[in-house]
Parts: structure tokens; C-alpha cells; sequence
């Protein structure tokens, strides 16, 4: 065990999983070399006998801290010690109460990087060796419940231990970049906030597509499903910043409240099975861990409204699926088409149109029309487009840094969770009695039910 004592220490539960190899230990190296983690040191713990300089030669032979110099990489990893702990049994803490003893740390972030099943014996546990004291924080992985139910009763039982401003529930499409930068495109733009109602904007179609399939997680994602994995955090976190009314300031409290009052007043249609388009993937039931008798939607996309003021009567699609054609994340704004009276008399003229690249690439576009060169009444559809080319912080990065300030305003509140549950229990039980599970094919765009979804609204998906 080192000796080394500093004034903060990042305590990542489930540090040999998967999610800690992919992300958050890249992340924090980059956080070390911003010099972003002067004052913290990291203890990881899993289940593995690892010692502390095993663990370090681990990370060292997984190579996943990219960098040319080795010195820069051997600061970083001496800055991590590991502790072998039975994560799921509350009375094996005494190892995790000795470690703190001998060391000196005054702000402990626990990061709950571990199936949710393992959320409360972890909490008893940190509760049971007295560490859940005022100046700890808690923070824990996505998703946050399976259902309402399941939510509320996690979430009481996390309240008995830590305060809601000491809880951080997160959801890492917060982080990203072009995601917050919704909020400043709409809201530092005197050309567009003015449009961003019913009058202007025909509709709003979010996509959330991966061509990787469920990977080694069948076992997690068989219980999940699209719905619970992508709809009710992801989707509806960009689909809160892309409808919510401006917050009174950039705080987090008033953030928060303008996206949960636009999460609440969101409705599902009343025919919901002719809103919804469910599939799976061909070779689903193949992967590891999934039955032969899986039900699980791996592809979902839906129609829904913001039941308010400024949006009421405007469809807002969502679509979501893994072992698609492409990676494609972005959110679409389509304006409503103008008369074609001066211009374009025989054809249509184009809508306008403003997109969010999430990914593979970030950046923002706007579509309008502009004459034909040369011709009098015709136009054409041209884009300007902004392209995010400095290399932000990794969305883990910026969420780690986050936490570690305090700071809540990219984390998720629990009424939000609340209030997402509610809708996504009706959807889930809809998908439980939806007759039609499409099948769709690996490297496709999906169900072809996915098009009529828009069809029969007389729209389609914009590519
Ligand atoms: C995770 C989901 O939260 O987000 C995964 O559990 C999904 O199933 C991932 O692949 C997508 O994140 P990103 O940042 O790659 O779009």
C-alpha cells in the first residue's frame, strides 16, 4: 500500500469491468495530463486479486493509457492504488476501512462503475464502515433502476445514506460537446430561439444508431432492451435540450427544472402501437448470454409530443438500435416548408433545417435556400455548417472533472429519472404486448416499419 496522501481520492467500484477499461480510465489520463488530478489520487477496487502494482502492470500490458511518454503514463499510474473487496457483501468492508485509515484523504468520490444489482450492497457497505460522511460524494453508472418502481426503491435507499447533492447520477451523452451545445445554439442566437416553437418547426427527429451489436454485455442488455438502455436516459436527455424552455440562469438547479417540466409534459400517442416500431437484429439470439426465447427489442423508434405551449401538435421522432448500418448520432429540426409561390412553382421548395452531429463527427448545420445561379425563380438548398474540430474533452473526462468539482449540472436529478420511468414503463409495457418484434438484418437501417412510422404523418427520416 503507498504512502502517498492527497486531498481528494476517486474510489471506482468495478474497476477491472469493461466500462472502466473503455472509458473511464483513458478519461482520467487525460484529466492527469491537463493536470486536472494534482490533488486526487484514485483507488480502484474490483474483484480480482490484484495487488496494487499488479493492477498498475495490468493497465500498463491492457495499453489502455495511450502516450508516447512513458514517464507522463508511470505518474499517472502511481498516482492508483487497487483492493481486492466482495463488492456484494456489506460485512467484507473492513479492508476498504483500513485502507482509509492509513491514508489521509479528506474528499472521498465513490464511483459506482457495476451492475445495478450491486448499488445497494455497495452503498451498505461504504454506510456500514461509516464512510458516507458529508464531504463524500456518491456517483453512480447509468442505468439508474429498471423501471419506476425499481428506481424510487433504489433511490430511497440511497437517500437514507447520502443527501441528493451528494448523489451524481450519470449519463455520459451529457458530457458530450455538441450535446451542451444545444442549449447555446438555441439560446445564444437571437436568429433562432424566436422560431423554436409550433408556428416555425414542422418536426424533430433524434437518431441513436451503433453498427456494433450487444458485444459481450447480452447478459446486461437482454434485461434492458433499447427502451431502457438508450430511450429513457440518452434519448431523453437530448430531447429535454432540444425542447426545454431557457432556464433563468446556467445554474444546475434551473436546468434541471426546465427539463423535467418538459420530460413531464411529454405524450405518447393514444393508438401508442401505431407510434412505436420495435425490432431485433438477425443473430441476436446467437450472441452470449441471450435465450433462444429473447423478446428484446435491440431496435426501438417512436413518435412522441411535448405537450406544451410552445410545442404541442409538433411529432418528435426517436429512433435508437445497435448493429446498424453506421454510428449516427444527431438530432434534426425541421422547419416547415414555405408556399412555393415565388419560387420553385412546379417543385417543392426544400425545408429549412438545422442538425446537431453527435456523432461520428460533431458539429452543427443550417439548411436554407438560395437562388439557382444564373435562374430567376429557382433555388436550391445549400448548408452552412459548423464543425467541431478541436478535439474536446472525451464526454468521461469532462462528467469525472465534473464530479469531482461538485458540480451537478451534467448529472441527471432524480425527478427527471422519476419522470422518464413513467414514460418508458408505458412504452416497455407496450413492447411486452406489441405483437410485431421485426426483424432486421445486421449492417441494415433497421425494421422497414421504421419509414411508415413518418410516412403516415406524410414525413420522412432526414439521412
Ligand atoms: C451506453 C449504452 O450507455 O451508451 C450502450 O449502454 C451504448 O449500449 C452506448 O452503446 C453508446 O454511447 P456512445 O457514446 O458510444 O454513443
Amino acid at each position: 500500500m503507498s504512502e502517498k496522501s492527497t486531498n481528494n481520492l476517486l474510489v471506482i467500484f468495478g474497476a477491472t469491468g469493461d466500462l472502466s477499461k473503455r472509458k473511464l480510465l483513458p478519461a482520467l489520463y487525460s484529466l492527469y495530463e491537463q493536470d486536472a488530478l494534482e490533488h486526487t489520487s484514485i483507488l480502484a477496487i474490483g474483484r480480482k486479486p490484484f495487488r496494487s502494482e499488479e493492477f498498475r502492470t495490468y493497465l500498463r500490458s491492457e495499453s489502455l493509457i495511450k502516450t508516447e511518454y512513458a514517464d507522463d503514463r508511470d505518474g499517472f499510474l502511481e498516482k492508483i492504488d487497487y483492493l481486492e473487496l466482495p463488492m456484494n457483501d456489506p460485512d467484507g468492508y473492513g479492508p476498504l476501512r483500513t485502507f482509509m485509515q492509513a491514508h489521509r484523504e479528506k474528499n472521498i468520490t465513490f464511483y459506482l462503475s457495476v451492475p445495478q444489482e450491486l448499488f445497494e450492497p455497495i452503498v451498505s457497505g461504504i454506510a456500514h464502515i461509516g464512510l458516507n460522511t458529508a464531504s463524500s460524494k456518491v456517483a453512480f453508472e447509468k442505468p439508474f433502476g429498471s423501471d419506476l418502481e425499481s428506481a424510487t426503491k433504489l433511490n430511497a435507499f440511497v437517500t437514507q445514506a447520502f443527501s441528493e447533492d451528494q448523489i451524481f447520477r450519470i449519463d455520459h451523452y451529457v458530457g458530450k460537446e455538441t450535446i451542451q451545445n444545444i442549449l447555446a445554439f438555441r439560446f445564444a442566437n437571437s436568429l433562432f430561439e424566436p422560431v423554436w416553437n409550433n408556428h416555425y418547426i414542422d418536426n424533430i427527429q433524434i437518431t441513436a444508431t451503433e453498427s456494433l451489436g450487444v458485444e459481450n454485455r447480452g447478459a446486461y442488455y437482454d434485461h434492458a432492451g433499447a427502451l431502457r438502455d438508450m430511450v429513457q436516459n440518452h434519448l431523453f436527455q437530448v430531447l429535454a435540450l432540444a425542447t426545454m424552455e431557457p432556464p433563468h440562469t446556467l445554474t444546475s438547479t434551473a436546468i434541471h427544472d426546465e427539463k423535467v417540466k418538459v420530460i413531464r409534459s411529454l405524450r405518447l400517442g393514444k393508438d401508442l402501437l401505431s407510434h412505436v416500431v420495435f425490432g431485433q437484429y438477425a443473430g441476436y439470439k446467437d450472441e452470449a448470454g441471450i435465450p433462444e426465447s429473447s423478446r428484446t427489442e435491440t431496435f426501438a423508434a417512436l413518435r412522441l409530443e411535448v405537450h406544451n405551449w410552445r410545442l404541442k401538435g409538433v411529432p418528435i421522432y426517436l429512433r435508437t438500435g445497435k448493429a446498424l448500418s453506421g454510428k449516427k448520432t444527431k438530432v434534426v429540426v425541421e422547419f416547415r416548408k414555405n408556399a412555393s409561390i415565388l419560387y420553385n412553382e412546379q417543385d417543392e421548395l426544400d425545408r429549412n433545417r438545422i442538425i446537431f452531429e453527435i456523432s461520428p463527427y460533431e458539429g452543427i448545420s443550417v439548411g436554407f435556400n438560395v437562388k439557382e445561379y444564373g435562374e430567376t425563380k429557382k433555388t436550391r438548398a445549400v448548408w452552412s455548417e459548423f464543425i467541431q474540430t478541436k478535439e474536446g474533452p472525451e464526454a468521461y473526462a469532462r462528467i469525472l472533472s465534473d464530479l469531482l468539482l461538485g458540480d451537478h449540472t451534467l448529472f441527471t436529478r432524480w425527478d427527471m429519472i422519476e419522470e422518464s420511468w413513467k414514460i418508458v414503463d408505458h412504452l416497455v409495457h407496450c413492447k411486452e404486448n406489441c405483437p410485431i418484434l421485426h426483424s432486421y438484418e445486421k449492417g441494415s437501417d433497421g425494421p422497414e416499419a421504421v419509414n411508415t412510422l413518418l410516412e403516415m404523418d406524410g414525413r420522412e427520416w432526414y439521412e
